[in-house]
Formats: structure tokens, C-alpha cells, sequence
């Protein structure tokens, strides 16, 4: 579009503020700042903007709270590897495995965030907790898909594939990619990791205004993870899937070390319950603990936010103790690529807005930066788990958080969900691992260092141990390599020294 039209345009949803500086603009920066928001029609930018104040005076005013209008998952669609009997369990992962063995299964990453709790100007992805290998989150991952390649395609005699999809914004695109790039793709195949961009939104301040970042620039923000259904569109992402004859995808986010990429018991339960789209819990640790709970509102599945009930209702309890909200989202989703195809196509435009207030750097009249100490701003966000609503049959899984939870939220200045317990997780389960393995760790002077990994209050583990995810993808196979060793900490098992 000619310049001239553009601002035309900007002007006619009125926000010429965003013209302040249009004298002093090069060509190129002219260009550059329309071209932001060329995604957004005229009437969606000043319809964006409205939307935007309206909903921080309502949220601004009176938080909406949804307490009364919740009640708890019926057991009956919460399935549970720990109420679960052996044998089900296990026909649950030979249903995932079998799935993968024939290609039929993907993994979703949503990696377009900006971490700005951890306080890092990477990609969570690329962040390095201090194991002992120094292995990063992506590295962490990649190698568990590899290994759950390899015992699907043993199991079932096949050779499969787990394409991974990686949904970035303008913020973590060009350093995911590189990253990958510089890694060698950390040996999976290039061709199976498809990684793509979700759309940013401008940030408007509290009079419904779009905020200038620079002379030359809108203040952007990613549409939040539910972005990734216009995102699957924008980018033909689903016909990707198609192509590669996949059905089902698992979503996960970024930040949790334990992540168990496309869990083939989470896939197989799924699968067998007939479920069009499911979410994985943890019974959450304390009530006001920050994460979303799956619930109904209205009779209709949902996450609610922590920041959207009252601690009265989070820490209401069962007769027997437990808590009533108890189903903690750990942002782990199954979707078949049919329900994807049907929200995409048709249902994405009717998911609502969340409302975040931020600090929002901005230039002022004289076009100096500003960073604001007070919020000044207000981001939206579509978020990902908010299709539940659509499905025909949504089932949750509940696991266990020790094997399965661990996320990297915090720097380690916060008590919870740092880099330490992010990596203290990942060690301890590796030296559970080890020990249910038939290894018994040794101190400097040939002691046998005693085995009580089952000491909650106790925070490292009794020894250092890290097992590849190359060799070991829940706990399998390790008495192979360990049974009867003593092992001196720190213990790392890779598969080059095998
Ligand atoms: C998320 C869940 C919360 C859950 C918690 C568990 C959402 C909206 N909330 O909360 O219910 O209890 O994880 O750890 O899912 N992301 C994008 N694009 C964006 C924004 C975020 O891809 O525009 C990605 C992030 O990179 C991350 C994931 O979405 O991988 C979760 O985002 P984050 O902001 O960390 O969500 P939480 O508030 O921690």
C-alpha cells in the first residue's frame, strides 16, 4: 500500500499519534513502522484499541471473577497414572507408541513468549539451568524426541518420525533458529522440525492509544499462546500436518524440564478415551500456587487462571482433605489435527481476550525512551488452552509432579521455579532413575551413600546423577547399563561413553 493510503488509515482509527515523528522519518522507517501493523485492517486497529480500554476499565475496576459459576472435573474424564492400574496404564502407552511407530503423532511447542519473569533477552529454550552436561531446554527436548523415536520404531519394527513444530514470535524466531542452526539441530533431522512465526498486536496505553516504542516503532507484543490458531492458518501449518498423514499433536510450553515430549501414555489415553482434545494436570502443591486450574464454568471445560478465582475458592476442600480445585494445568495439551482444523477454520474468531497490564517502555513528546516504573500499558492475549470449550470429547490426565513438572518461570532471586529447582528436579528423578535401576553411588572413600530419595524435605538429591535422554526417556532400560554398578557422583550417563 502507498505510504500516503497507510496513514490514512492510521489517522481514520484515530491513533495519528503514531505519526508524532513522521517528518523526521527516513523512507525506510516509514515503511517500517506501517508496515507493523499491516495485519490489522483500520477498523480492526481502532476496534483493537477500544476493545483493549474497554476491557482494562471493566478487569481495572472489578476483576472478573468466576467463582461461582465452576465446579470441579468429574472423575469420570479425569484420567490418572497414579490411580491408574498397571495393566491400563501400559496399554495406554502401547496404544502412544504404537500411534508413533506409525507416524501419526507430533509434537507442538510454544515457544513465542518473552520470559520476561526469568529476565533473559533469549529464548527460554535456550537457557542453560547448570546440569553437569550443560545441556539446554531445546537440547533436553530434542534428545527425547530421538529417543522416543527409537523405542516406538523398536517396539513396532518401524522407522518413525516425531516432527516437531516450534511456534516463535518476531522476538524468538531468528535466535531459535540460529541456535538450531549452530546445534545441528541437535541430530534430529532438519526437515522434521518446522519452525514458525504467531502474530504480534500493538500494546495501547490506558486511553486506548497505541504506544510508540521508538520514532520509528510500535510497541508490539505476541498475541499470546493462543495465537498459535491463527498462526496454524497463517503459516498452513495444518496442511503440513496433513501431508505428513499426522492426527494428533501434542502442545507443551517451553519452560518445563521434565516435559515428556508426545507422553505416549498421555497420547494412548487419549486416544482410547476417543478424545478430541485433553490437557494434562498435577493435583497442585498449595492453593495459591500460580497455576491455571481445568475446570467447568457454565458447564463448559476451561483453565481458570489463578489471578481469575478468590483464595477462598483455591483453597476450598474436599471431605477428605483435598483440595477442590485441584486439577493444575501444566500447559500440556492433545488436540486431534481434525479439532485444530475445525477451531482454526471457524472457531478461532470467537475466543476472547485476556487482559494483561505491563510496564510498557515508550518515547515521550520529545522523543526520549521512558521506561515506565508503574504499568502504563495493556497487552492482549488469546490464550491457547481457551478451545476446551469446543471440544465434543475433552478428557484431563492427571500425573505425577515429581516425574513430570518442573518449570523455569523465575530467576533464582524467587524461592520457586528457578533454574536451581529446575534443575534439581531433572537430578533427582535421574537419580531415582538410577537407583531403580540396580545402581548404588559411592562417596570418596568407597561408602556406600545411603538411598533416601524419599526424603521430601531433603532439596539435592543424595548424589549427582544425569542419564541422556538419548539413552533413557522415562526411566526405561537402565538397569541394562547400571544394574549392580557403584557409581561415584557426579555420575553422567551419556550415550557415547556406552
Ligand atoms: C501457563 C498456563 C497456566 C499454567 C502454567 C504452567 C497459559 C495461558 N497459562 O502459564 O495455566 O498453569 O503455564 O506452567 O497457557 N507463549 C507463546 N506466545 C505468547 C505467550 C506465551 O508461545 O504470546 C508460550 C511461552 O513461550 C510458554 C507458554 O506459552 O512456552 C506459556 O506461557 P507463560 O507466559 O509462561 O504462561 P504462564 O503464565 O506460566
Amino acid at each position: 500500500m502507498e505510504p500516503e493510503a497507510a496513514r490514512r488509515r492510521i489517522e481514520e482509527a484515530g491513533q495519528e499519534q503514531l505519526l508524532r515523528f513522521w517528518d523526521e522519518l527516513s523512507a525506510g522507517q516509514r515503511e517500517a513502522l506501517l508496515g507493523e501493523l499491516r495485519l490489522l485492517e483500520p477498523g480492526e486497529l481502532a476496534e483493537h484499541c477500544q476493545r483493549a480500554r474497554e476491557a482494562y476499565i471493566r478487569e481495572g475496576s472489578c476483576p472478573q471473577r468466576l467463582d461461582d459459576r465452576m465446579c470441579p472435573v468429574p472423575a469420570e474424564f479425569l484420567g490418572s497414572v497414579r490411580r491408574g492400574q498397571p495393566g491400563e496404564l501400559r496399554a495406554w502407552e502401547e496404544e502412544g507408541l504404537c500411534q508413533i511407530s506409525q507416524n501419526k503423532v507430533a509434537v507442538l511447542l510454544l515457544a513465542g513468549g518473552q520470559g520476561t519473569r526469568l529476565g533473559v533477552t533469549y529464548p527460554k529454550g535456550m537457557y542453560n539451568v547448570g546440569l553437569p552436561s550443560g545441556k539446554t531446554l531445546y537440547q533436553i527436548q530434542a534428545e527425547r524426541i530421538i529417543r522416543l523415536q527409537q523405542l516406538a520404531g523398536e517396539k513396532y519394527g518401524t522407522k518413525c518420525t516425531v516432527p516437531w513444530y516450534i511456534m516463535t514470535s518476531e522476538f524468538t524466531l531468528d535466535p531459535t533458529q540460529k541456535f538450531f542452526e549452530e546445534h545441528n539441530f541437535f541430530n534430529v533431522e532438519p526437515s522434521d522440525v518446522v519452525m514458525f512465526e504467531q502474530r504480534m498486536l500493538p500494546a495501547v496505553d490506558f486511553n486506548g492509544k497505541v504506544i510508540l516504542e521508538r520514532k520509528d516503532k510500535v510497541a508490539m507484543a505476541p498475541d499470546g499462546n493462543g495465537g498459535l490458531y491463527k498462526a496454524l492458518v497463517d503459516n498452513r501449518i495444518l496442511e503440513d500436518m496433513e501431508a505428513r498423514g499426522i492426527l494428533y499433536i501434542h502442545v507443551y510450553c517451553v519452560d518445563n524440564i521434565l516435559v515428556k515430549m508426545a507422553d505416549p501414555v498421555f497420547v494412548g489415553f487419549c486416544v482410547s478415551k476417543g478424545a478430541d482434545c485433553g490437557a494434562k494436570v498435577v493435583e497442585k502443591a498449595y492453593p495459591a500456587e500460580p497455576v491455571g486450574v481445568v475446570c467447568k464454568v457454565d458447564g463448559i471445560y476451561q483453565v481458570v487462571e489463578y489471578s481469575e478465582i478468590t483464595a477462598e475458592t483455591a483453597e476450598k476442600r474436599n471431605p477428605d482433605g483435598s483440595l477442590t480445585y485441584n486439577a493444575g494445568n501444566i500447559c500440556n495439551h492433545f488436540f486431534t489435527v481434525e479439532f485444530l482444523r475445525r477451531v482454526a477454520g471457524t472457531l478461532e474468531p470467537s475466543l476472547g481476550y485476556h487482559v494483561a497490564i505491563k510496564k510498557v517502555p515508550y518515547v515521550d513528546e520529545e522523543g526520549n525512551l521512558v521506561k515506565p516504573s508503574q504499568p502504563n500499558g495493556i497487552k492482549m492475549e488469546k490464550f491457547v488452552f481457551d478451545v476446551f470449550q469446543f471440544a465434543k470429547n475433552f478428557v484431563a490426565f492427571e500425573v505425577i509432579r515429581e516425574e513430570e513438572f518442573s518449570p523455569l518461570k523465575n530467576a533464582d532471586t524467587a524461592e520457586k521455579d528457578t533454574p536451581t529447582t529446575a534443575r534439581r528436579s531433572l537430578l533427582w528423578q535421574h537419580y531415582r532413575w538410577a537407583v531403580r535401576g540396580g545402581a548404588k553411588f559411592i562417596d570418596a572413600n568407597s561408602h556406600v551413600i545411603e538411598e533416601d530419595a524419599r526424603n521430601p524435605e531433603r532439596e539435592d538429591a543424595p548424589a549427582v546423577c544425569e542419564i541422556s535422554s538419548l539413552i533413557s526417556y522415562a526411566g526405561e532400560g537402565l538397569d541394562l547399563h547400571l544394574k549392580n554398578k557403584e557409581l561415584s557422583s557426579p555420575f553422567i550417563l551419556e550415550s557415547h561413553v556406552l
